[in-house]
């Protein structure tokens, strides 16, 4: 058997190394007879299982203790709800950079719970830019400013991290997380669904500044108020287990591969590849400002529509899978996260090269 490259957005490739090890210990666990999957989450095993995951993401990632890092369920989507519930405190207002389809969903679900300030928008331009922070509406008195530094169906990238002052900066970092190095001392919270860059989706990381604990509103539902998480050491329930377990696994494989420093020169070397050869062929295009390129997810048009499905039919027959671009949006797009192997970048290249001759 052979494994295809996938191109999904999400649920993502994952590093063959972490499928095989995972493979390896599925029907007894180091000796303990049973897979991880049908542990206790209270037994010891996987109690360090858990811990050793949550110390190597912080190592990995440079979490200092000033910061709790929680592993929860219901995806990022839940995150929408659950960030306005425990941060707006004794405010009723919150910032919102809108970049794109992901910070929309943000915005429309804080809208239930929060005055909510679009402070910044990119909508005008059809979303090919970040606006100019210097014209970004904020106000002093908000709770938080939230914004989403990865536009997984947009294919656009905050190459800076926006000050906000005092105010704590929120980030959903689903399609960025640990594909380069960030500073996460400027944040008050950080989220990312597993499913692009940590593992099996479901879960959900967030990294939170511990001052700002204990702010949910009293009607915050008791599984999504971060202070009861961040209590019980995230098994306030049974926690998706497996997932926590293959995060794990992955982390562990990226410090392997030299950790965010490494990725992140990998990754801006595999994004460069792919831009640099659509930007050099008449046949291919991507909208977006050069400087805002996504390194994790390329969309690109193909010069006539009409030959979208052609192009995925050869693609899928090479083994480049899931290229289709996001339903919204159309055209083609490529993710390209951590365990994508730059061969992978490389085979696609030359398909499109092909394709581009042969059709073009
Ligand atoms: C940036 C971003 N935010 C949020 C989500 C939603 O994540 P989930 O499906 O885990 O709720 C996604 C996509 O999957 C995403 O790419």
């Amino acid at each position: 058997m052979s494994r295809a490259f996938n191109f999904c957005a999400g649920p993502a490739t994952l590093p063959e190394a972490v499928l095989k090890q995972a493979q390896s210990e599925m029907l007894d666990w180091r000796g303990t007879g049973m897979s991880v999957m049908e542990m206790s989450h209270r037994s010891d095993e996987f109690v360090a299982i858990a811990e050793t995951a949550e110390q190597d993401l912080r190592e990995l990632a440079g979490i200092s203790d000033d910061y709790a890092v929680l592993f929860m369920q219901g995806g990022a989507s839940s995150q929408f709800a659950t960030i306005p519930l425990n941060l707006l405190g004794d405010k009723t207002s919150a910032d919102y950079i809108n970049t794109g389809i992901w910070s929309k969903k943000a915005i429309a679900e804080a809208k239930r719970y929060a005055d909510v300030n679009v402070a910044g928008s990119s909508e005008d331009s059809g979303f090919t830019t970040v606006p100019d922070p210097a014209g970004w509406n904020t106000r002093a008195d908000a709770a938080y400013l939230h914004y989403t530094p990865n536009e997984t169906i947009g294919g656009l990238e905050y190459y800076f991290i926006p000050d906000s002052g005092d105010v704590p900066l929120v980030a959903d970092m689903s399609s960025t997380m640990l594909s380069r190095p960030v500073d996460v001392s400027k944040f008050g919270l950080i989220y990312a669904g597993a499913q692009k860059n940590i593992g099996p989706s479901g879960l959900v990381v967030v990294i939170i500044r511990k001052d700002l604990l204990g702010k949910a509103r009293k009607e915050t539902p008791t599984m999504m108020n971060y202070q009861v998480i961040a209590d019980n050491g995230s098994m306030y329930n049974t926690p998706a287990t497996y997932s926590w377990y293959l995060a794990g696994l992955v982390f562990k494989w990226l410090k392997e591969q030299g950790g965010v420093q490494a990725m992140g020169e990998i990754n801006a070397r595999k994004a460069r590849k792919l831009y640099d050869f659509i930007d050099g062929n008449d046949f291919y295009a991507n909208p977006i400002e050069p400087r805002f390129r996504s390194w994790m997810n390329v969309p690109f048009t193909l010069a006539d529509d009409a030959l979208n499905s052609e192009f995925l039919k050869g693609a899928d027959a090479r083994g480049l899978l899931n290229l289709k671009g996001h339903r919204s949006v159309g055209g083609m797009r490529a993710s390209i996260y951590n365990a994508m192997p730059e061969e992978g970048v490389d085979a696609l290249i030359d398909y499109m090269a092909m394709f581009a001759k042969e059709r073009g």
